[in-house]
């Protein structure tokens, strides 16, 4: 006879033990790299991210967009990530279904995973009342599952939403925008690991520590771009982007692909543009002001 595998559950249906969370996604304007070793960063936590459904269940974890589906307990990243949420939270994750609606693509610099753990950290915490804190701890630890040593920079922005400072010592700090920016992204084909590309800028540093000089400029960038975006200077923010584009290929997490994007988006008008988040694949941001749609184009 052959072996009739049990149909599985449907995450999608709603019942009155749902409980529902959010994580934005985030864009990381300035500072990436740079912020895990310290120096402060400017990022922004955007409207589309990942929404998270959790009902009673046998520790499935389903995304369909991501085409992912895996269960807790069987090894796979996202599962051990949310197993070590969950544990922080103080719930056993087998004892949970999770269904997540994820309105960006994974592995591209827009900080997927920190969105899809503060999301499923939202809606445990709905369950179990834990705060706000203790859901940023639990991402976050959640997080070094994927990134070597993560800042904590991508759990506070989805957490957050909004434009804010992050450093390792103070955390986020909400800033004030006084006009909209309007900023394009560009996502390349290449996925990419986020702790390889941490790891290979810290074994740079380790070999040429002339790189460090790199890094803590790629630091005083931010602090100009802040004070750029707090003066209401486009201008002067887009050439933040561009210095910041050129430190980050000193440090070797630029690919061709990206550095093309970045030309065309310059090309098409853009006042500045650089890649976001870790690099080596993933996106690209461009500061477009009124050329939006040539740049996206
Ligand atoms: O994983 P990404 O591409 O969102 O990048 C995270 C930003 C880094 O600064 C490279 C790492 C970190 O933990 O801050």
């Amino acid at each position: 006879m052959p072996a009739v595998s049990p149909t599985p559950p449907d995450l999608r249906v709603p019942s009155s033990d749902t409980s529902t969370g959010f994580g934005h996604a985030k864009l990381i304007l300035l500072g990436e790299h740079a912020v895990v070793y310290g120096q402060p960063a400017l990022a922004a936590g955007i409207a589309a991210g990942v929404r998270c459904h959790v009902n009673p269940g046998q520790g499935n974890i389903r995304a369909p967009a991501w085409q992912m589906d895996v269960q807790v307990g069987d090894g796979a990243m996202v599962s051990q990530a949310v197993e070590r949420l969950c544990e922080r939270l103080g719930v056993p994750a087998k004892e949970l279904d999770f269904w997540l609606e994820a309105e960006i693509p994974a592995r591209a610099g827009l900080g997927s995973s920190a969105a899809m753990a503060v999301a499923i950290g939202q809606a445990v915490a709905a369950r179990t009342g834990a705060l706000p804190a203790d859901v940023l701890a639990a991402a976050t630890a959640a997080e070094t599952v994927f990134h070597a040593t993560p800042s904590g920079i991508d759990t506070a922005a989805a957490l957050r939403g909004g434009v804010g400072r992050f450093d390792r010592a103070t955390g986020w700090q909400p800033l004030p925008l006084h006009q909209p920016l309007d900023l394009c992204v560009g996502v390349s084909k290449q996925v990419r690991q986020t702790s390889d590309l941490v790891t290979g800028v810290a074994r740079l540093c380790e070999r040429v520590p002339v790189a460090r000089r790199l890094i803590e400029t790629l630091g005083q960038v931010a602090c100009a771009g802040m004070e750029a975006l707090a003066s209401g200077d486009v201008e002067a923010l887009a050439q933040e982007f561009n210095l910041a584009h050129g430190l980050l290929c000193g440090l070797g997490v630029s690919t061709r692909e990206l550095d093309e994007l970045v030309r065309a988006a310059r090309t098409a008008g853009a006042l500045g543009a650089k890649l976001t988040g870790a690099g080596g694949g993933g996106a690209v941001i461009a500061l477009a002001q009124d050329r939006g749609e040539d740049v996206l184009k």
